[in-house]
This record gives structure tokens, C-alpha cells and sequence, in this order.
């Protein structure tokens, strides 16, 4: 391969950190993160991939039959000695190139161009069995461990998974199939995984038809999502859009979902497997995203949340036919917690439960969860909803000796369905007030007649900006 610049390419991708303005904790926090994504490309001019080579040059072939297994890892093998001169960049061109899993490095961009089309194998043999996710403890469909991830990396720093709006297909049928008829011995592997990395960006892509969840940061940090569309039928099992676990500094941002399963699902472990990891997920900011999944939430917190989970926000969220606009999923065994949620400027169509907290969710990892592992539910503000269509405004179920406090629902209009629930707000074992709500809320949230406070103060992941590189 003929190391060269890409510097003239119009596709070159480019981190620009805003300074802060304002000498605040929070915004040097803001500037050392920015100075951080500076060093994508780190070493060439501009912030550019100093290396970049297209998969034809390690043998690929885009016939949708042949497999390039050996294609991508000798490719990123190549590109990866590059990581400490200017990182590296491999180019997917137009073309269905079929593969099996294979890992990513630092200070790397994966692009696929306009058209191309990198889909899994269908071959279990290729993905091998691996160790189940600490905070976890087993896998999530069975106990023990999970098949390959397709796209991975683990303990990376520097990584842009983008394009020109190419897509990745992980052929989820084969593994729904498998797993409807029980014939997995093992959980099924993720789309895209990042564990323990940081300086993430994925943007500009289709994911379709993973096995199970989408796209999944765990154990990640300073993380940014931005203009994907995530597909899966509406059937399919598990296949969650975008699950952000025990991460912190988290963007998710213009992406279109639909899924069989939570379209944005935030995690932090599992039971007593989560307690002990600790890892929370934290500093989370979701904005413009378009959710389609009529079994499931559009935004879910929990049910995994025994490393806890705080300081989320979002806002701007479009949702149809959808089964609850957010949803905390949370159980006595779970331990950690969920505070500091705020959630405000959501339009929702045709909606089952537009708010929607449940305090007994059970499916435990195993027999070993404390039940005094109480999670702490508090400091939950939700404001200015619109639904139409809606069955039930809100289902809201604490738990015995651990009520869920500080919850504060403000200018929601809820238009009800031609048949709705004869109770619209079911409310137990939670505390908190509400205003300027319609149909009235439960006595259990009285009216105080101020709106709930959204925070002003800007998340260290938003003065990052994303822009094209010369
Ligand atoms: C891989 O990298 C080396 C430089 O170390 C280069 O000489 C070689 O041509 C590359 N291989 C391919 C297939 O591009
Ligand atoms: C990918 O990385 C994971 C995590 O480090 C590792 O377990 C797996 O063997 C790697 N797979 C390949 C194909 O290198
Ligand atoms: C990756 O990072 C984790 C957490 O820091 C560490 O436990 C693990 O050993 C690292 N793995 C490798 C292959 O470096
Ligand atoms: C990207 O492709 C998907 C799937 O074909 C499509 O739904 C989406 O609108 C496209 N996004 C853009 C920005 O063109
Ligand atoms: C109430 O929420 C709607 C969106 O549903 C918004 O347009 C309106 O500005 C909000 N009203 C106030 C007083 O914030
Ligand atoms: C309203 O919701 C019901 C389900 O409760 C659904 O069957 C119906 O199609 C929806 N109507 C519209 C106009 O979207
Ligand atoms: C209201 O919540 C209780 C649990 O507290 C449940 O038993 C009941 O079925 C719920 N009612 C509706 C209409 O959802
Ligand atoms: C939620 O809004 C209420 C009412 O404005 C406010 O008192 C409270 O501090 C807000 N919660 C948080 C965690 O900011
Ligand atoms: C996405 O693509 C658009 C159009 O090519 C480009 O302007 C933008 O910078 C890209 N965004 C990211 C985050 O890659």
C-alpha cells in the first residue's frame, strides 16, 4: 500500500473543539474533552487520517458471496501500525462485501462509501464463543457466554465508524430464527460493540438486521452518534437501536429507529453482577431522534441498571407507534439507581403508555440477587409532551419500602385513543407533583403549578463539534 495524504479528500473528517467561553467546572470539562477529540488523525495536519487504503487492495471482492473475513482483519492489521503516525483509514467501496466478525483499532476510520454494503456471515462457525460482559455476569439470552460481536473493539481510543450513508447488515433472520427455536447454546453477539474505548464517533450509516442489540458502548467514554438509521422489523427480538452501557459523555443525536425492541435502551449491568462492576451511565444527552417500535419505548432506562444511571437528558424526540414515549424498568435486586433524568419536547402518535415506570420488572441474571439491593428511583422531570392517540397517560408502579421520589411531569397534553383505559394515570409508591398536565394527573403527583426545571447548563459532550476535514 502507497502510504497517502488524504488531505484533498472531500471526505475527510474533522473534530473541532469549541473553546469555552465561560470559566466554569463545566466548561473546563467541555475544553480538556474537546482537546481530546483534537487528536483525532492525531499527527497529520488538519486532524486527518494520515494513511487510508480501500479493501480491494487486501483482496476483497464485492460479490456478496465471496467472503472477506480475511479481507478486513488484514486490512485493519495493515492499518493499524499506522495508530502513532497520523492513524489510518480503510475505505469500503460501493458493493455487497460479505464477512465475518472482525475488530477495530485506534486512531482508525472505517468508511463505507455511497452503496456499500457490509453484511455478516451466516456462518456460526465464524464467531466464536467469548466471555460473557462483566458487569453482566452471564449472557442475556442464556447463561455463559455470547457469540462474537460482527464489528468490535475493546480498549480503543480514536474511532470513526461513518460514510456516505452506507449500510451494515448484520442478516439478523438467521439468528432470530435460531433463537425463536431455541437452538442457540449461547447469547447472541451485538452489531456494533465498543467496550472499554473512547473518542467514539459513528455517523452517516445504516444498521440493519442485527442479531440482537444495534449498537452498544459499554464501558466507554466521550462517545457521539450522530445521523444513523437504525432498522430492524418491529417483530424482532431484542433488537434495541442504540444502548449505551455504564458509559459516560454520551451524544446521540438526528438518527432515525425503528426496532423490535427499545429504540434507545441505557444500561449499566445486571443485579449483583452490575452492583459490584459499579460502572454507571452518565452525562447522556439524546436529541432529534425518530423512534417506530409498537412493542417497546422509545427511550428505556433500565431494566440492566444496577451500575446506576444519572444526569440523562432529551429532548426533541419523535415517536410512532410506540408502546411508552420513556421507560424506567428497574426491580428489587437491582440496586443502583436512576436520578436526574430530564426528558422535555417530545411529540408522540399513537402510544400505549406515554409515561411508564416499572418497579417489578424481576428477569434476574440468577438466584444470587440481594433483595435488599433496593434501586434508588428519584429526581425524574418530564415536560412539555404532546401525544395524540394515546390508551393510557401514564403507569407509574414503585416499590414496597422503596418509593420513587422527586418525579415532576409538566405541560403534557395527551389526546386519548377512540377506546382508552378507563384509569389513565396508575399510580403507585411514587412521589412528586405535576402541572399543566391533561387528562389530570394522579393524586399522587398534585398540581403545584410550576413548570419542571431542564438544566441550562450545557454537557461537556456538546461543545464538541463534528465537521467534514478540509
Ligand atoms: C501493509 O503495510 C506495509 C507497510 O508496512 C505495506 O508495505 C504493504 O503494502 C501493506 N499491505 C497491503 C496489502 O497493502
Ligand atoms: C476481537 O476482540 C475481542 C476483545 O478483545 C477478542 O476477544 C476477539 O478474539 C477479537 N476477535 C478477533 C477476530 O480478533
Ligand atoms: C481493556 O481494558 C480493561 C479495563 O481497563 C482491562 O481490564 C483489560 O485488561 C484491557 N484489555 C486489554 C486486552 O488490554
Ligand atoms: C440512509 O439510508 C437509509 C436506508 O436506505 C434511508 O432510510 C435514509 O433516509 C438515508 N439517510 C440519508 C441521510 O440519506
Ligand atoms: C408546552 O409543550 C409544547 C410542546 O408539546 C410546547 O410547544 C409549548 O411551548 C410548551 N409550553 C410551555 C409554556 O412551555
Ligand atoms: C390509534 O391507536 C390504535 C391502537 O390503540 C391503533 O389501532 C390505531 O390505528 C391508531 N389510530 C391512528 C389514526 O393512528
Ligand atoms: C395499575 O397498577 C396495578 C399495580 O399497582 C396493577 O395491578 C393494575 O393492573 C394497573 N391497572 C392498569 C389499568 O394498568
Ligand atoms: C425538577 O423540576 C422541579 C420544578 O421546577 C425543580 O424543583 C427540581 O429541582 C427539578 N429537578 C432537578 C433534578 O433539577
Ligand atoms: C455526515 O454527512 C454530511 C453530508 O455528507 C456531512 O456534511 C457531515 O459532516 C457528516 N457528519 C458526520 C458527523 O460525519
Amino acid at each position: 500500500m502507497e502510504p497517502f495524504g488524504i488531505r484533498s479528500r472531500s471526505i475527510r473528517l474533522l473534530i473541532i473543539a469549541m473553546a469555552a467561553l465561560v470559566w466554569t467546572a463545566e466548561c473546563r470539562r467541555a475544553e480538556e474533552f474537546g482537546q481530546q477529540l483534537w487528536s483525532v488523525g492525531d499527527g497529520a495536519p488538519g486532524g486527518c487520517r494520515a494513511y487510508a487504503a480501500d479493501l480491494v487492495q487486501f483482496g476483497g471482492v464485492s460479490d456478496g458471496v465471496t467472503s472477506n473475513t480475511k479481507a478486513f482483519r488484514d486490512a485493519i492489521a495493515n492499518l493499524s501500525q499506522y495508530a502513532s503516525d497520523g492513524g489510518s483509514m480503510l475505505i469500503v467501496p460501493p458493493g455487497r462485501w460479505l464477512t465475518g466478525p472482525f475488530n477495530l483499532t485506534s486512531h482508525f476510520t472505517l468508511f463505507l462509501q455511497e452503496h456499500a454494503e457490509i453484511v455478516a456471515s451466516t456462518d456460526l462457525d465464524e464467531y466464536p464463543v467469548v466471555e460473557p460482559l462483566p458487569s453482566y455476569g452471564r449472557g442475556r439470552d442464556t447463561t455463559g457466554g455470547r457469540y462474537s460481536n460482527f464489528i468490535w473493539g475493546a480498549n480503543l481510543t480514536d474511532v470513526i465508524i461513518t460514510g456516505e450513508n452506507g449500510t451494515i447488515d448484520g442478516q439478523g433472520q438467521f439468528w432470530w430464527d435460531k433463537f425463536h427455536k431455541k437452538e442457540l447454546d449461547s447469547t447472541r453477539g451485538y452489531l456494533l460493540e465498543l467496550m472499554h474505548s473512547e473518542n467514539i464517533l459513528i455517523s452517516n450509516l445504516t444498521f440493519i438486521n442485527s442479531p440482537a442489540w444495534t449498537l452498544h458502548p459499554v464501558y466507554c467514554n466521550n462517545v457521539i452518534i450522530s445521523s444513523v438509521t437504525v432498522l430492524a422489523p418491529v417483530d424482532s427480538p431484542n433488537t434495541d437501536g442504540i444502548d449505551p452501557d455504564s458509559c459516560s459523555n454520551v451524544l446521540i443525536e438526528n438518527s432515525f429507529i425503528v426496532s423490535g425492541d427499545d429504540c434507545i435502551a441505557i444500561k449499566s449491568g445486571w443485579d449483583e453482577y452490575g452492583i459490584r462492576y459499579g460502572r454507571p451511565s452518565e452525562h447522556i444527552l439524546i436529541r432529534g431522534v425518530t423512534c417506530i417500535s409498537p412493542d417497546s419505548a422509545v427511550i428505556a432506562l433500565g431494566s440492566e441498571m444496577s451500575g446506576g444511571i444519572q444526569d440523562v437528558r432529551a429532548e426533541n424526540i419523535v415517536a410512532v407507534n410506540s408502546e411508552a414515549a420513556v421507560r424506567i424498568k428497574t426491580a428489587v435486586g437491582r440496586g443502583g439507581f436512576v436520578r436526574d433524568i430530564f426528558v422535555k419536547g417530545v411529540s408522540l402518535h399513537t402510544m400505549k403508555y406515554v409515561f411508564w415506570i416499572t418497579g417489578n420488572y424481576g428477569n434476574h441474571a440468577d438466584d444470587h440477587w440481594d433483595p435488599d439491593a433496593l434501586p434508588e428511583i428519584t429526581r425524574i422531570n418530564y415536560s412539555d409532551f404532546f401525544a395524540e392517540n394515546v390508551s393510557m397517560v401514564a403507569n407509574l408502579q414503585g416499590i414496597e419500602k422503596d418509593a420513587f421520589t422527586d418525579i415532576c411531569i409538566s405541560n403534557v397534553t395527551a389526546e386519548l385513543s377512540a377506546k382508552p383505559k378507563k384509569v389513565l394515570w396508575n399510580c403507585s409508591l411514587v412521589e412528586g407533583v405535576s402541572s399543566y398536565v391533561s387528562p389530570k394527573a394522579c393524586d399522587e403527583l398534585p398540581e403545584n403549578g410550576k413548570p419542571c426545571d431542564y438544566p441550562t447548563i450545557p454537557l461537556p459532550i456538546e461543545s464538541v463539534r463534528v465537521g467534514q476535514c478540509g
